[in-house]
């Protein structure tokens, strides 16, 4: 009877399991967002595109967990009369524990979109990330984590 039940559990806890990999992950991948038609290349390097909100946060590796040093943090965003301009456009590398900061002007809110960020994020043996933060009014600082899927 013991061996009939030890049969009937394995099945059971099979079914009720997560699987591993998706249990012991603490870092989901951070979902992908939209471009929008704003985007540049070539953004100078700098930590600062306005004042009044800190973003930071770290760059990680999903799974994993571990942070990724030397990512490359683009942003844009609408300037506060709510358009896109160069001054606010920036990028970043991440510190040696993945972790970024900038400071920058409060989004505003422009026709239907609720105050966003746009980013990018590339890191070597991760895919892009494409993503938009939404900092909530009033906010003068938000800590956002960006987890990369490897590729
Ligand atoms: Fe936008």
């Amino acid at each position: 009877m013991k061996l009939f039940l030890s049969f009937l559990a394995i099945p059971f806890l099979l079914w009720v399991s997560p699987p591993i990999s998706f249990a012991q992950s603490g870092c989901p991948p951070t979902g992908f967002d939209a471009e929008g038609p704003f985007y540049k290349t070539g953004v100078p390097m700098r930590e600062n595109t306005g004042r009044g909100l800190t973003v930071s946060g770290k760059v990680k590796s999903a799974g994993s967990c571990t942070a990724i040093p030397g990512a490359r943090v683009e942003w844009w965003q609408a300037n506060p009369q709510g358009s896109y301009d160069d001054e606010h456009r920036g990028a970043l590398l991440t510190a040696s524990d993945g972790s970024y900061r900038f400071e920058t002007d409060f989004p505003p809110a422009y026709y239907s979109r609720p105050p966003h960020i746009h980013f990018k994020i590339f890191a070597p043996g991760h895919r892009t990330l494409t993503t938009q933060v939404y900092p909530g009014e009033g906010k003068s600082s938000i800590v956002f984590d960006f987890i990369l899927i490897k590729q």
